[in-house]
């Protein structure tokens, strides 16, 4: 075994964290978990990991759910098409009569990429795969000094070659488990402690003073900004909801009525709009209560710039086609994007 594995090996044996998902080799539990923590960190990770176990404890139970019921599960940790391609591919398992057992066929599950692969493959079966994720891509690129942007082919293509090299064909699961843990708790994004590191002395990063500059980056990744005003519309009792469909973000999650437009929209530009004249046509009277402005948004690829304006309506709630009538106390079982929760639970909570 390579040193440099051999000293990861020693490091990761005294301080390795105690994960649910690091004492079983069900590949079910272990798919899950890795789904989860792809966009999230182990701390919040760890309670959904726990709860969706709890309520889909086999992958027939999640094939069986309704969508609906995984996305509400969900909520709060972004990133839907996740727990989607998740419930899709758990019927894809079904049909296949069994959970794929070699890297390729579990690769081919919906939603399942060459790390989730790889990390499914070792963890459950002890297949030799190095699973390189953006903790892995760090330490590898700092401890080789892999100039290469981290995220291009070619720069992935270094790292994923260095992590195959030196992974132990005997114990690919702890391998890749030490790794991930040495890049989580060691080798961290900002101000790592290089002073207690095990590695420091083989490090080129380190001793070429690029510690803060590697893994480099491309930056390639476009942003692109929006512009949501949102209608809160409702009585004592109830609100509108609108179910999101399409192929765009939040698909199937539970929203506000919105009105999207490619610029800011202003009060008096709102009052003007065909689409709040329409609002305006089905309701029977209604009084203007508050503005929520200048909410920022942050979602991968996009910002999103939000306005919130609350409308208090006269009984009853219109339900035109599309909208669903929710009572305040029914809200738990609809599945909202991060920024509605926040926005509904700050206007319930003051009243
Ligand atoms: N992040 C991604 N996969 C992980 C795992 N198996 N353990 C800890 N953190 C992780």
């Amino acid at each position: 075994m390579d040193a440099i594995v051999a000293r990861l090996f020693k490091w990761y044996d005294t301080h390795c964290r105690e994960l649910p998902w690091r004492s079983t080799r069900n590949p079910y539990y272990i798919w899950v978990s890795e789904v989860i923590l792809q966009q999230t960190r182990v701390a919040q990770g760890h309670d959904y990991f726990v709860r969706f176990i709890e309520r889909f404890p086999t992958v027939e139970s999640l094939a069986e759910a309704p969508e609906d019921d995984v996305l509400r599960l969900w909520q709060g940790l972004g990133y839907y098409s996740r727990a989607r391609n998740l419930h899709a591919a758990a019927r894809q398992v079904v049909s296949m009569g069994a959970f794929p057992r070699t890297y390729e066929s579990i690769l081919s599950l919906r939603g399942v990429g060459e790390y989730t692969a790889a990390a499914i493959a070792s963890f459950a079966f002890d297949i030799p795969k190095a699973a390189v994720d953006g903790n892995v891509c760090r330490v590898w690129a700092r401890l080789f000094g892999v100039d290469e942007p981290i995220d291009t082919a070619r720069g992935k293509q270094m790292v994923s070659e260095i992590a195959q090299t030196l992974l132990p064909c005997t114990a690919a699961a702890k391998y890749n488990q030490a790794v991930m843990e040495f890049g989580a708790l060691q080798c961290v994004p900002k101000g790592p402690n290089c002073e207690v590191c095990p590695l420091s002395d083989k490090c080129v990063a380190l001793a070429t003073g690029r510690v803060g500059q590697l893994p480099a980056k491309s930056h390639k990744t476009k942003v692109s900004s929006r512009y949501f005003t949102y209608l809160f519309i409702h009585t004592d009792e109830a609100l509108l909801l609108h179910k999101r469909t399409g192929d765009d973000i939040w698909r199937n999650l539970y929203e506000l009525p919105l009105i999207e437009t490619s610029e800011p929209l202003s009060f008096d530009a709102l009052l003007q709009s065909c689409e709040f004249a329409q609002w305006r046509t089905l309701l029977p009277g209604y009084t203007y209560k508050s503005c929520v402005d200048g909410v920022k948004h942050v979602l991968s690829h996009r910002l999103l710039y939000t306005t919130f304006y609350e409308l208090l309506v006269e009984e009853p709630l219109p339900n035109p086609d599309g909208f669903v009538v929710v009572p305040f106390g029914e809200l738990d079982n609809y599945a909202l994007p991060r920024l509605i929760e926040w926005y509904l639970e700050n206007k319930t909570e003051k009243g």
